[in-house]
């Protein structure tokens, strides 16, 4: 049995050389994660996601950085240290669940035991440890059919339980539900996270959808254009981004431009004074001083329509309703306040017209002055 300490990946690079001028990859990237951490990957199509999972895969050969799980070093650029794929133990699942069509179940789940290079394992084991993944993923009834025989769902489970037969201590996931139907999607997420949870394994899950990312993990980085620009549990990404981008990307946002009319210290209150004049009371994650330009986030579900009956809602804006969309478990509301726009959502039973002038209302613990600006 390993020591386990998790996984740590630093300084890790792989940039591939493009023609176009624009080399796409990853630039660095830096994270620990303790034994059983369920961590994502969160970014557009195209940041480096898949990139920085096959460096520690080992099926990319990065430029730089060191890649550690448990006591093993797999990569260590300047100590010239590399194990192959094949002698990581290391499971994986990718989006096309290349499941063998010519295989049985049995045969799909059992195949990383019968191919291991670091180690034999008997008749007896392969059975056993072979049955052991099929049960997990509720398959064990199906060992004799035909890969070909099972339906999308099913084979993302065979994939898995082939990517748990060796009790490998990481788990990398690359986007595996994104081929799904969205109700099947939706169950797969739940039952994944349950595997994960019930094994315990650490698992670096790859996605382009924030909800699945805030639902699953118990850390997040966001990556753009090849960095991690911000790494955080999933509250924190969501209601105290760093950054434009991670404010945008994550969920929905009013981003509001003014300057700073009183400096304070990161995760202090600051004021800022926005392009009509008014002031703000916000929350800062950076240090600010008088006169820099500050940017503000406030989500949608943070700013109510102030109607007398709450208490005080900290700040508060004159705006005018444009436009009303019904989504079932709340209304969507666009209003304009001077030059400003803001998005707004509502319980659904709030029922306002265009052209209703209303007051808005924030809590400057729900307006946050990002760091990035
Ligand atoms: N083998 C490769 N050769 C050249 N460029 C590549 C290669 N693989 C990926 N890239 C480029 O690197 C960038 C990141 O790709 P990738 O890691 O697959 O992104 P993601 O998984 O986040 O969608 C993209 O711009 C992509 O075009
Ligand atoms: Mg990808």
């Amino acid at each position: 049995m390993n020591n386990q300490t998790g996984v740590t990946v630093e300084g890790l690079r792989k940039i591939y050389p493009s023609s176009a001028g624009v080399a796409g990859g990853i630039h660095e990237a830096d994270f620990h994660l303790p034994p059983g951490t369920f961590f994502t990957l969160l970014g557009p199509s195209g940041c480096g996601k898949t990139t920085t999972l096959r460096c520690i895969a080992g099926l990319e050969h990065p430029d730089s950085g060191r890649v550690q799980v448990d006591d093993r070093v797999f990569f260590d650029q300047r100590k010239g240290i590399w194990v192959p794929l094949n002698r990581r133990n290391i499971g994986m699942v990718f989006q096309s669940y290349a499941i063998w069509p010519h295989m049985s179940v049995f045969e799909n789940v059992s195949f990383p035991l019968r191919v291991a290079k670091d180690r034999s394992y008997s008749r007896e084991e392969i059975s056993s440890m072979t049955m052991k993944a099929l049960s997990t993923v509720a398959l064990e009834s199906f060992a004799e059919r035909s890969a070909t025989q099972l339906s999308g769902g099913q084979q993302q489970r065979v994939a898995l339980a082939r990517a748990i037969v060796r009790e490998p201590s990481l788990l990398l996931l690359d986007e595996p539900l994104s081929n799904l139907d969205a109700a099947l999607r939706d169950n797969m997420r739940t039952e994944l996270k349950r595997l994960q949870r019930q094994l315990g394994i650490t698992t670096i899950y790859v996605t382009h959808d924030q909800a699945e990312a805030l639902d699953m993990s118990d850390k997040i980085a966001v990556i753009n254009q090849g960095r991690v620009v911000q790494l955080d549990t999933p509250e924190a990404i969501y209601f105290r981004p760093e950054n434009a981008f991670v404010a945008d990307f994550v969920g929905t946002t009013n981003l509001l431009s003014g300057k700073v009319a009183k400096a304070c210290p990161k995760g202090g209150s600051a004021k800022v004074r926005l392009a009509n004049g008014q002031i703000i009371d916000c929350t800062s994650l950076r240090d600010v001083a008088e006169g820099d330009a500050a940017t503000i986030s406030v989500r949608p579900e943070s700013i109510v329509v102030v109607d007398g009956s709450g208490g005080d809602p900290g700040n508060r804006i004159n705006a005018q309703v444009k436009l009303r969309g019904f989504v079932g478990n709340l209304a969507r509301y666009e209003l304009t306040a001077d030059d400003m726009k803001f998005s707004v959502n509502t319980n659904p039973k709030v029922q306002l017209r265009p052209g209703d002038n209303v007051v808005l209302g924030f809590s400057p613990d729900d307006a946050i002055v990002l760091a990035d600006n």
